[in-house]
């Protein structure tokens, strides 16, 4: 395309912004981090298309499409076989991908799937290996919002056979394998959310945004178990500064309302997660959901702050004793405070004195406990009691 030499500049990038729609596009699916669900931490590679369909029912019935999950995302074990064209069929738990995208669209919501660059998935079923852009353009033919594409097969077939002991060759083989994808996605038109799984390899923070990328997982699998949860939120010391409107760190799904967490740590878990910016995609058994997972999962102060339209991810700000503290800045000048508690003393609670100073506040300051909904004060070296794997999370609207 040409433009006449003498158009001033702004109208030059208005007439770039509007004939690069895919671009504008794609960066707008995730100006704040997705919101939805996701089938592997419940269902593993059980999930069938009714799964899906009553997991979509169940998040408009609950009130959490209201709360903002808008992602119903299908993971590993939907794959069938190629045929002769090298078309992917689906397997017999999913007998028609395209009418279960019209279902889910039909409820407001919209679809992910699933995955990766290797000649397997992770769970053995066919990647897309050879067939990228192929793959591509059914996703899109489909209807499909969302694709999570997972690395594993790709390590041993691809990276360590054809680089063998070049560990920075292998680096670059996964890079070119994840760009070629980006661009086949984006080379469809329609806009996909592009969420890599590559378990933070080769500092994917750093590249990702750069390819297509609007989130990538920075750790390897996430567990309904404290330790779990606690490993994974250590690793995102550092990251903050990568995360940002239309590029997201992911520490993994949610685990809210699974395995025996208890119900500080459902809490702390996803009060934590909306600190860091992380996507929130649900991965429990939505229609046996517990009245308390729900009030967790849809507390909408909670997730406001992590919608937060500034996208600045929570840095780990200090630790005094086993508490930790971290923060965030707001929209409007609002801060967010998490002081968690992540003693193994399951049943003792750790008497606790805030410093504000190194939060860089200056006395007492007006706050709301962002789970009891009540107005407090925050004095300086206040004492905070909180029970082992417990949060308090609040949000100063005016900090001083
Ligand atoms: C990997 C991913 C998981 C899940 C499984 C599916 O382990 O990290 O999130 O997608 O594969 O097989």
């Amino acid at each position: 395309m040409r433009f006449p030499a003498s158009l001033p500049l702004a109208v030059l990038a208005l007439a770039v912004i509007a004939v690069s729609p895919q671009l504008s596009q794609a960066q707008a699916a995730a100006q704040t981090p997705p919101m939805g669900w996701n089938s592997w931490n419940y269902f593993a590679g059980r999930v069938t298309d009714k799964d899906i369909r009553d997991s979509a029912d169940q998040i408009v019935a609950s009130g959490m499409k209201d709360a903002g999950y808008i992602y119903v995302n299908i993971d590993d074990t939907w794959e069938g076989e190629r045929d002769a064209s090298g078309v992917l069929h689906t397997n017999s738990k999913f007998p028609d991908m395209k009418a279960l995208a019209d279902y889910v669209h039909s409820k407001g919501l919209k679809l992910g799937i699933y995955s990766g660059p290797g000649p397997k998935t992770c769970a053995g079923y066919a990647g897309s290996l050879g067939h990228e852009e192929q793959d591509a353009k059914m996703y899109a033919d489909w209807g499909i919002d969302y694709l999570k594409y997972d690395l594993c097969s790709f390590i041993p077939a691809v990276m360590q056979k054809q680089a063998p002991n070049d560990k920075a060759a292998q680096m670059r083989l996964m890079v070119a394998a994840y760009d070629k994808m980006g661009k086949a996605l984006k080379a469809t038109g329609r806009p996909i959310v592009y969420s890599l799984c590559q378990y933070g390899w080769d500092s994917v923070w750093e590249w990702a945004p750069g390819l297509g990328g609007n989130l990538w997982r920075t750790t390897g699998d996430i567990e309904p178990r404290w330790q779990s949860i606690y490993d994974i939120l250590s690793q995102q010391k550092g990251l903050a500064s990568y995360a940002g409107p239309g590029h997201w760190n992911d520490p993994d799904m949610l685990e809210v309302g699974n395995g025996k967490l208890t119900l500080a740590e459902n809490r702390t878990h996803f009060s934590m997660w909306a600190m860091l910016a992380a996507p929130l995609l649900a991965g429990n058994d939505l229609p046996h959901m517990k009245p308390e997972i729900h009030d967790i999962l849809t507390n909408h102060d909670v997730i406001a702050i992590n919608q937060d339209r500034l996208g600045h991810q929570a840095r780990y700000i200090y630790s005094k004793g086993e508490v930790e503290i971290w923060a965030r800045d707001l929209q409007g000048g609002a801060k967010a405070i998490a002081i968690v508690n992540v003693g193994s003393d399951l049943y003792s609670t750790h008497p606790f004195h805030l410093d504000l100073a190194e939060l860089g506040l200056h006395g007492s300051q007006h706050a709301k406990d962002l789970w009891t909904g009540k107005e407090m004060e925050l004095s300086n070296n206040m004492p905070i009691e909180l029970v082992s794997h417990d949060i308090l999370l609040v949000r100063i609207a005016n900090p001083k």
